[in-house]
């Protein structure tokens, strides 16, 4: 049993943050969550839906770049901050990167603020395997050199550095993790996975990206959830710390497990698009820092993404008014090649 923790969680209703939450929760009866969250089009209320009435969550909405925001969630005080916060979408950098330097990098400086100035025992940066940028051979341990090369991957470098620095020179008690592609229940259906399972189960052609050949290493939710609250509770601080499976998966791999756990598997609905501009062709890391504490994945990826077919399935309540609404217009837009949604 460890000891009870009061925890600022920001993002907590996206996709990783709200598995997060819900983890925590369960895992450790007394501890208690403030989730600062400003709802963007990735947030959803209804991802924490079962906690309405559990006196341990607090939810606040608000802006991790705004400090009073940041001041009111964290109240009389908190034992940890986790920022899960960002904007996420690679393709929505591309197009729009100012939302993501905004939050991603002026967000994260507001927060570790914040942490200095209180001062807060802890702070997690959840990062990426996509600071690191293409990866041609082997794979980058932590010290590896940053080379990130989107927008999105960019400003989440950016904050990486930003955290080292209050590390070295605040003294701030900070952890970095950089977790792989992840997957799994309340993710938004503009990510690979969701995308191609909820165009499937609608019969729809899904969009692969140039060749098809990039790869990437795909997390279940479950496991970067528990890496993350391993390196919460156990990391160095000053540390940082890789998070991901041993083995990689190319695009069009994964797309035909997709068809196949749908009973399609109709190559035809496999539509082959203009690749995505500077689009990285491998991520892979070296994870045994993290192994070391204690971790290492438990769900493979035959029986994660059935579980995750399976959710989605029975979830059409959930994605269906998402898709919908006003990712109809991004979609249109994004793949104008294809039918509309
Ligand atoms: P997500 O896009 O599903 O959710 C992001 C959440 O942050 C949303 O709830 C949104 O409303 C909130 N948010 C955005 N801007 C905010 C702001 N200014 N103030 C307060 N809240 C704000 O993201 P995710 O996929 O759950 O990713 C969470 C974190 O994990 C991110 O930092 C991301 O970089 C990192 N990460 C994600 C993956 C992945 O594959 N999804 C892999 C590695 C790391
Ligand atoms: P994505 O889920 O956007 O995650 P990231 O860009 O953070 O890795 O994309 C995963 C991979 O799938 C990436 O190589 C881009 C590719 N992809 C497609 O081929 N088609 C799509 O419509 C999307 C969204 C992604």
């Amino acid at each position: 049993m460890t000891r009870a923790m009061r925890l600022l969680i920001t993002g907590g209703c996206g996709f990783i943050g709200s598995n997060f939450i819900r983890r925590v929760l369960s895992q450790h009866p007394d501890w208690g969550v403030v989730n600062l969250d400003c709802l963007t089009y990735a947030g959803d209320e209804r991802n924490l839906r079962d906690l309405d009435g559990d006196e341990r969550y607090r939810f606040v909405h608000g802006d991790i770049c705004d400090p009073t925001d940041v001041r009111l969630a964290i109240g009389e005080g908190v034992d940890a901050i986790v920022n899960f916060a960002a904007e996420t979408h690679v393709d929505r950098s591309i197009s729009s990167p100012a939302s993501f330097l905004r939050t991603d990098v002026l967000g994260a400086h507001v927060l570790l603020e914040a942490a200095r100035n209180l001062p807060v025992g802890r702070f997690v940066q959840i990062s990426t395997d996509e600071v690191y940028g293409s990866v041609t051979r082997g794979r980058t341990p932590e010290d590896a050199p940053l080379a990130p090369r989107s927008p999105y991957a960019a400003s989440k470098a950016s904050a990486d550095l930003l955290v080292q620095a209050y590390i070295a020179t605040y003294g701030l008690r900070a952890v970095i993790t950089r977790g792989s592609n992840t997957y799994g229940p309340y993710q938004h259906p503009e990510k690979l996975v969701p995308l191609f399972i909820t165009n499937l189960i609608d019969r729809k052609p899904v969009p692969l990206y140039g060749d098809g050949l990039h790869e990437r290493e795909w997390l279940h939710v479950d496991d970067h959830c528990r890496a993350i609250e391993r390196v919460l509770l156990d990391g160095v601080p000053g540390e940082v710390y890789n998070v991901g499976p041993s083995d990689g998966c190319t695009n069009v791999e994964i797309t035909r497990r997709l068809l196949g756990l749908l009973g399609l598997d109709d190559e035809k609905l496999i539509r082959h698009v203009p690749d995505r501009p500077g689009h990285d062709r491998r991520y892979a890391l070296e994870c045994s820092k993290v192994r070391a504490l204690g971790w290492e994945p438990e769900v493979d990826l035959a029986k994660g993404l059935a579980k995750t077919v399976e959710w989605y399935r029975a979830n059409e309540a959930w994605w269906r008014p998402i898709v919908e609404g006003e990712f109809a217009a991004y979609y249109r837009h994004q793949y104008s090649g294809l039918d509309a949604r």
